[in-house]
């Protein structure tokens, strides 16, 4: 299996949208409405939504490639946090928000996750910035565990809504290496 990883671009938009509808649902907790999520999908993750986000600044989306289709993706976004739980439980600051991570399930176990991941944590450390965010659903145990392996920590909770539901997230961050600013 010959993987690669690098930056999306709108040409990615359908590939995009086709590996989230099938990695989105894997992310809900077992009780989940299928209609909320096909409505979240549809609203939020379309190819014209993945379009137009692409193209946002300071929005960047990493895909895991396979040679005929997009195995995974992750994006970071440079906007500082504006929830008022997520800025009361972090202690980095600046920070970048790792907002999404996404491995298509014949991946799983398999260590792609893991280099997607190492990718993600270059490119959030290209920033600048000393430290990366996330939320994850706290029912979410695998995603946890890939997580804390990756050198996250939980450091409080917050609320994500799902259709007309709120569904429990734990935050979790990690310090990004300082970087030495080249003189030469
Ligand atoms: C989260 C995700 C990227 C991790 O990738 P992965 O290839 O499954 O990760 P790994 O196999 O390297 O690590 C998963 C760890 O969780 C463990 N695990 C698996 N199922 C578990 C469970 N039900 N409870 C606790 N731990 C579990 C595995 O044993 C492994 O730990 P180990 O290496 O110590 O044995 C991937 O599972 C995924 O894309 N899931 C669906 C989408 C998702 O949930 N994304 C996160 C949204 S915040």
């Amino acid at each position: 299996m010959t993987i690669n990883i690098s930056t999306a671009t709108v040409r990615d938009a359908a590939a995009l949208a086709d590996c989230a509808a099938v990695t989105f649902p894997l992310a809900c907790p077992p009780g989940s409405p299928p209609e909320d999520i096909q409505r979240h999908i549809d609203t939020h993750l379309s190819p014209e939504r993945f379009a137009a986000t692409i193209a946002l600044p300071g929005h960047t989306v990493l895909c895991l490639r396979e040679e005929h289709r997009i195995a995974g993706w992750s994006m970071v976004v440079l906007d500082q946090p504006s929830d008022t739980d997520v800025l009361a439980a972090l202690s980095i600051s600046p920070i970048v928000e790792l907002s999404k991570f996404y491995v298509r399930p014949d991946h799983h176990g398999r260590g792609s996750a893991g280099a997607l991941m190492a990718a993600t944590l270059d490119l959030a450390g290209q920033s600048g910035r000393p430290g990366v965010w996330l939320g994850v659903n706290q029912e979410n145990a695998r995603a946890i565990r890939f997580y804390s392996k990756n050198g996250f920590r939980v450091v409080g909770t917050k609320r994500f809504r799902l259709g007309d539901r709120f569904e429990d997230d734990f935050i979790m961050e990690q310090a990004l290496p300082a970087r030495s600013t080249s003189t030469a």
